[in-house]
């Protein structure tokens, strides 16, 4: 692993636009359930299920109090060392590049400036009729299920299984790892796409794909570099290996 480490660092530093790719994992370590291990079911209901446009038409209700317990577990959790230092790679890097696949904010609040959220962010909402749309922090949801001040009901600011990502977000993110040098994915399974994706954009263009995960994944083969372990290990001994060469 060391040697990974110090081949990884090796390439890393001296490379000036760098995207990471983050799913689940690396939140799973600040304690936030993902959605295919052990936190993915809710009172026996399927993460999977209820994150459907289908599940919010037929009980708003359920699929609301399901993101409000989301939404309080996460506020209960604190970014780890791992999301701190991608956070400090945006003045590290002269181009660094941030896409997560997680709604949690835990990115934010490390200190990320400039996160791109493909699935959207639990913290905000929408109008299901009119164009309203906002922040809603904890505790600040109110009666459940929430509605807008046209009467209309409030949905989650996610993607849901089905929708579409925003397509702003995801043509951003898809140049940043057509362009990348080097590009990192951490702590995702790769299973879900568009996101899964990305990686590979990088790869065809010649940039080093370094993954982080605790253990192999379908982008594993396409990768250069596998780094296994914990995320909120694996980016500070990285980052410690760059500060050295810097020296
Ligand atoms: P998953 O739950 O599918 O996968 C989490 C990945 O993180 C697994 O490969 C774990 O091995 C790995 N992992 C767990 N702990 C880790 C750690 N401490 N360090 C590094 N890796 C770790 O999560 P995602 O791949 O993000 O989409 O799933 C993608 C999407 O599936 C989510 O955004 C969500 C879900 O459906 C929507 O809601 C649209």
């Amino acid at each position: 692993m060391a040697s990974t480490l110090s081949r990884v660092a090796e390439r890393l530093h001296d490379c000036r636009r760098v995207v990471a790719l983050t799913g689940a994992g690396i939140s799973a370590e600040s304690g936030v359930p993902t959605f295919r291990g052990a936190g993915g079911l809710w009172k026996n209901h399927d993460a999977a299920r209820l994150a459907t446009p289908e599940a919010f038409a037929m009980d708003p209700l359920l699929v609301w109090e399901w993101y409000a317990w989301r939404r309080d577990v996460i506020a209960s959790c604190q970014p780890h060392k791992g999301h701190l230092v991608l956070a400090g790679w945006e003045r590290r890097f002269p181009e660094f590049g941030l896409v997560t696949q997680n709604v949690d904010g835990l990115h934010q609040r490390a200190g990320s400036r400039n996160v791109r959220t493909l699935h959207g962010d639990i913290w905000t909402v929408r109008c299901t009729r009119c164009s309203c749309s906002g922040f809603a922090g904890p505790g600040e949801l109110g009666e459940l299920p929430p509605r807008c001040t046209c009467g209309a009901l409030l949905r989650p600011g996610v993607v849901w299984f089905g929708e579409s990502l925003p397509q702003d977000v995801l043509e951003e993110s898809c140049r940043l790892f057509r362009e990348a040098e080097a590009a990192l994915v951490i702590g995702t399974s790769g299973l879900v796409h568009p996101a899964a994706g990305l990686p590979e954009l990088a790869r065809k263009s010649g940039a080093m794909v370094v993954e982080i995960n605790l253990e192999p994944t379908p982008l594993t083969r396409m990768a250069h570099e596998f780094l296994q372990g914990p995320a909120g290990d694996l980016l500070p001994a990285l980052d410690m290996l760059l500060k050295e060469k810097d020296a």
